[in-house]
């Protein structure tokens, strides 16, 4: 039964889109996983042009508004992930319940369902927050968006939901961003992952190819390579003891979550 996994977050443009695009990649191409990518930023959806998927047939929009329309036909294949689209025409409200039940006809088939989400507090974020198994919220290291981010989290507790992780992007590395312990501290969440501010991002955005292909070793690769590995079970690749002796947080949290992970795999 395939994990539907939400990237969230109130805040617009802190990288949800790029990352969830990412994840979908590497889980699929390194990890050889099904994996199932669906944009569920309904009013303003542009995971295709993430994924070279410029003008779909049918869209999440046709699938959630028509009853006849199965969710297979809306489904384009590309770089080894299926991926459901939407159409930026469309605007029209749907029940937040819809996409839970769409994804429930077909989690069979998929190790991973990956939903990218709208930044909007409302019916769309809730629709994948309901659609959800594991929850992550997108951030990046600057006050504003970790007001926004806190703000995330308590409406998702709020909702009775746990929260898996906070994914930081968009690393200065700078002593004028908001560090790691700051984030986790303010939040009380566990940083899974802190990815690197990466000029190739624009490039791979530009040719239409996920950073995981376009830039492979890249420390944003790396990095969603590492989350990857924890959400299919599996310990990271680590250098040798002498260079690096101590874990670096973000590790030691990728290492709970793997735990957590795992289990439920064996739970299903
Ligand atoms: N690590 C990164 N380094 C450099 N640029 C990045 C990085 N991550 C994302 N970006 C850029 O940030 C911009 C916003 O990214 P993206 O569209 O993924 O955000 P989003 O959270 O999905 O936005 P929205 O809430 O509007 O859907 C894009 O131009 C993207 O190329
Ligand atoms: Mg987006």
């Amino acid at each position: 039964m395939g994990r539907v996994i939400s990237l969230v977050s109130l805040k617009g443009g802190v990288g949800k889109t790029t990352l969830s695009a990412a994840l979908a990649v590497e889980l699929a191409n390194r990890f050889d996983k099904k994996v199932l990518l669906i944009d569920a930023n309904y009013s303003a959806p542009n995971l295709g042009l993430h994924m070279d998927i410029i003008s779909p047939g049918k869209t999440v929009h046709d699938v959630l508004s028509s009853a006849g329309t199965r969710v297979s036909a809306a489904v384009h294949e590309k770089y080894n992930v299926d991926v459901i689209p939407g159409n930026f025409m469309f605007n029209k409200e749907y029940s937040p319940l819809k996409l839970k039940q769409k994804i429930a006809q077909i989690r069979r088939g998929y190790d991973f369902i990956i939903i990218d989400s709208s930044p909007s507090l409302n019916e769309e974020l809730t629709s994948a927050m309901l659609a959800s198994d594991s929850l992550f919220i997108v951030s990046t290291p600057d006050y504003p968006t970790l007001s926004c981010s806190m703000k995330t989290a308590k409406i998702i507790r709020q909702s009775g939901r746990d929260i898996s992780g906070i994914i930081v992007n968009r690393v200065l590395g700078r002593s004028s961003q908001v560090s790691l312990e700051e984030v986790q501290e303010s939040i009380n969440i566990p940083v899974v992952a802190m990815i690197k501010d990466d000029r190739r991002v624009a490039k791979s955005l530009y040719q239409r190819v996920p950073m995981p292909i376009y830039a492979k070793r890249s420390q944003f690769s790396r990095e969603i390579g590492k989350l990857a590995a924890s959400l299919v079970g599996l310990k990271e690749k680590r250098k040798p003891w002498f260079w690096n002796r101590d874990m670096r947080k973000e590790e030691v949290n990728r290492e709970v979550l793997r735990e957590s992970f795992y289990r439920s795999i064996f739970k299903n």
